[in-house]
């Protein structure tokens, strides 16, 4: 018996009717902004548009971050016929005329809902009215769904989360209107390992929250910092790649205390790929959080079309050196200071000898080849492979270097 095929038939038998995604919607990480992590459920019209005001306004938009997703609480109550409304208090002019105004402004519309009978802050969710919410949608312009986890039971009861995603798929399809489904399963059922026929992107983990290292309980989820979340990617590098995206969640960059935690934050999304949705207040972000989001070899080393998520290359209890494999024969690489101290650190080439990507296939070696650094920070050349690379870096800092074969 051949079990290897045995198994994926009966994986495929047991799989929901195939969805018909759109498939060339993400083909490098989706960027843009959402409101939960700065806003939470406080969000109405008129701080959407001055958001998407200060996105044109601050380059942001040309950058790349162009998905403007409202999260949870835009909602109102269904109307008699069964179609959900916003919030006609928070949304007088309602979200039409809303999509139309970050269309006309270069911009994406984001919504959210969620696979339960209401979202987790208790909103109407979309369980038995897929169709026509996702149709309600298309109406409405949408171009982004952020489809949410809670109120769908628990135990035995709980309903099956590659059915719940497959019907949303196949919803939007039938609304014949392409959409970005953003699943927000939290990682519970390895969404990495069936996600990707369904949606663009899926959550890895439980909710971030804007700190370095730290975890918090909230009873029956917890909610991680920085580190916490790097620190679950690294195994479930193999599932992201062009059209479907592990997602450590909505960026804090803007929300952490100081600025080399801001840095850090993005250049480790950035080398993981990771989708790059800003979640702080785009109208008053200063002007260093602003060159941190926007910097153009930071940006290229996430959207780089390889879409090859970093791994940990040098790994010791205080700095770690992650490698990510970029086109052309290029990487880049980040020294992270996880401490509160500032680090010396080295990188010898001669001694590690190559640089060594076996589940994708890639390598550099570097007694054959020379590599030249250029800092992906400042843009400046920073040597090249021939000697050491030597850096002091700040606490909870990091650096990166893309390395160009010469
Ligand atoms: C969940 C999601 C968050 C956010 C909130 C909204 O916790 O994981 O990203 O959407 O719900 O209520």
């Amino acid at each position: 018996m051949n079990r290897p095929l045995v198994f994926a038939l009966l994986v495929a038998l047991a799989a929901p009717a195939a969805a018909q995604k759109f498939d060339a919607l993400a083909q490098t990480p989706p960027m843009g902004w959402n409101s939960w992590n700065h806003y939470g459920c406080n969000i109405d019209d008129a701080l959407i548009r001055r958001t998407a005001d200060a996105l044109v306004a601050s380059g942001l938009r040309d950058a790349g971050y162009t998905y403007v997703n409202l999260d949870d609480c835009w909602h109102g109550e269904r109307d008699a016929n069964g179609n959900i409304q916003a919030d006609s208090e928070r949304f007088p002019s309602g979200m039409k005329a809303l999509g139309d105004y970050l269309h006309a402004r270069g911009l994406k519309f984001g919504i959210y809902s969620d696979a339960g009978a209401t979202t987790c802050a208790g909103r109407p969710g979309s369980q038995g009215h897929e169709f026509q919410d996702a149709a309600q949608y298309a109406r409405w312009g949408v171009d982004y769904v952020k489809y949410d986890w809670c109120a769908t039971g628990t135990g035995e009861a709980q309903r099956n989360p590659r059915e719940a995603y497959a019907t949303m798929s196949r919803a939007i399809a039938a609304a014949g209107r392409p959409m970005v489904l953003s699943i927000c399963e939290w990682g519970e059922n390895d969404p990495w390992l069936w996600g990707r026929a369904y949606g663009h992107l899926w959550r890895t983990t439980g909710d971030i929250i804007n700190c370095w290292d730290c975890t918090i309980g909230h009873g029956n989820w917890i909610s991680s910092g920085v580190l916490p979340i790097l620190d679950k990617q690294e195994a479930l590098r193999a599932h992201s790649g062009p059209g479907g995206w592990n997602d450590p969640d909505m960026m804090e960059v803007g929300n952490l205390p100081t600025l080399a935690e801001n840095r850090s934050h993005f250049a480790l999304w950035a080398m993981l790929s990771a989708p790059l949705i800003i979640g702080t207040d785009v109208p008053g972000m200063s002007s260093d959080i602003r060159a941190i989001l926007a910097n153009p070899r930071l940006i290229a080393i996430d959207q780089d079309p390889l879409g090859i998520a970093a791994f940990r290359w040098i790994a010791t209890p205080e700095v770690e050196v992650w490698a990510k494999p970029l086109a052309d024969g290029n990487w880049a690489i980040a020294l992270l200071n996880r401490t509160a101290q500032p680090r010396d650190f080295t990188i010898d080439w001669a001694r590690h000898g190559e640089l060594k990507d076996d589940l994708k296939g890639r390598r550099a070696d570097f007694a054959q080849a020379r590599f030249a650094l250029t800092d992906a920070w400042t843009g400046r050349a920073a040597g090249t492979t021939a000697a050491p690379l030597v850096r002091a870096i700040g606490p909870r800092d990091t650096h990166v270097f893309t390395l160009t074969p010469l």
